[in-house]
């Protein structure tokens, strides 16, 4: 299959390939779209066959629930049951983040077919602030299952090429948005009731919505870090491995550590590029990415991840030396891709 790339560049052009979007996923085809974490997969969610064509165009286990977007508390409240204990706080949620990067992991109606939600009683769900990705689910008025667009296990894409070099041949239509604005893939929470007024909020994936902003709604568990450890995934699909370049990858702590294997080659992920963190001249770097140029700033460094990840393995490297990333704000989302990138 001949794999075309549209752009959405101007209002016009955006006419058009919202349209042809709309056409191809109404005959139950699937569409790689832009949304402002990581390029997403997409296939009409009530359709069984059309969400089976994305875990065959991804490689996917069949046992790695799908995210399903939505316009809207409209569109939700079609596919999802709220919990009267926790309808108050999903609310609050949807005010505060939505349309964003947070998923919400929901009990789910009969209409959302189990190949979906790999048989799961629940549902991820989101809402995405791209115009475009909004422009197209509100005009085929259908939600959409959309993991990122990329073959199971590897990095998720935060471009139109970077998708086009995962799936070409594998899919109809990539439509072309731009660079991603978060550059790492939602938050996903599970909200639990408690005895106090405040809910637990299980943070089942960091992402751009970050512990700092979800602590006002509740308290904060950190599911991820158990998963790492064990694993186990709480979060099907969540496994270990995820988010992997082809290179070997190791997070060095600490520069003074590194040992060269003069037969190898390696190249360096950079927090900050800045010469003081005594990185840069340990080794003659065959490639050197840098995150967050000058002072270091985590946003900055999110959008660049998985771009600076896909460059340096594309280097001919042999193999891949992170600096170790704070773990605060969007940096802990950062960090987790970076882990499962080392095991
Ligand atoms: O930013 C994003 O979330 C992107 C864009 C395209 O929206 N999507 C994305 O999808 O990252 P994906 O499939 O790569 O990751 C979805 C994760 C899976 O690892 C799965 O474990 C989790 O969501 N998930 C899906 N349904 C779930 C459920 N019912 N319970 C727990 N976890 C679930
Ligand atoms: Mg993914």
């Amino acid at each position: 299959m001949e794999t075309v790339t549209l752009n959405a560049g101007t209002p016009e052009e955006t006419r058009e390939v919202v349209a042809k979007a709309v056409t191809l996923l109404n005959e139950g085809l699937i569409v790689a779209l832009p949304t402002e974490t990581v390029y997403g997969l997409a296939a009409n969610a009530f359709n069984a066959e059309a969400c089976a064509a994305i875990f065959e165009a991804k490689e996917r286990p069949s046992f790695d629930p799908l995210i399903v977007h939505v316009s809207g508390k409209k569109m939700l409240d079609t596919i999802v049951n709220i919990p009267p204990d926790i309808e108050e706080t999903v609310n609050v949620l949807i005010r505060e983040f939505w349309p964003g990067p947070l998923t919400m992991v929901l009990p789910k109606k009969n209409i959302v077919p189990d190949i979906v939600t790999a048989g799961l009683s629940t549902v991820a769900v989101r809402r995405s602030k791209n115009p475009v990705f909004s422009e197209i689910i509100k005009e085929l008025e259908l939600p959409l299952a959309a993991p990122s667009a990329n073959i199971f296990g590897s990095m998720s894409p935060t471009s139109a090429t970077a998708v086009h070099k995962e799936l070409s041949n594998r899919i109809p239509l990539i439509i072309d948005g731009g660079a991603c604005s978060d550059g790492v893939e939602s938050t996903i929470i599970r909200i639990e009731s408690t005895e106090r007024p405040k809910p637990n909020i299980h943070l089942l994936r960091p992402g751009p919505v970050t512990v700092e902003m979800l602590k006002k709604f509740g308290k904060v568990l950190k599911e991820q870090d158990s998963q790492i450890e064990n694993e186990m995934p709480n979060s099907p699909g969540q496994l270990a491995f995820h988010y992997a370049p082809r290179t070997p990858l190791r997070i060095l702590d600490c520069p003074e550590n590194f040992k060269a294997d003069p037969s190898k080659s390696y190249a360096l992920l950079s927090y900050r590029g800045q010469e003081k963190d005594g990185y840069l001249r340990i080794h003659d770097w065959k490639e050197i990415q840098i995150l967050s140029p000058g002072s270091g700033k985590l946003p900055e460094a999110a959008v660049r991840f998985f771009f600076s990840l896909r460059k340096l393995d594309e280097s001919g490297a042999d193999e891949i030396i992170a600096e170790p990333i704070p773990g605060k704000g969007v940096g802990l989302a950062i960090l987790d891709r970076l882990q499962r990138a080392a095991l």
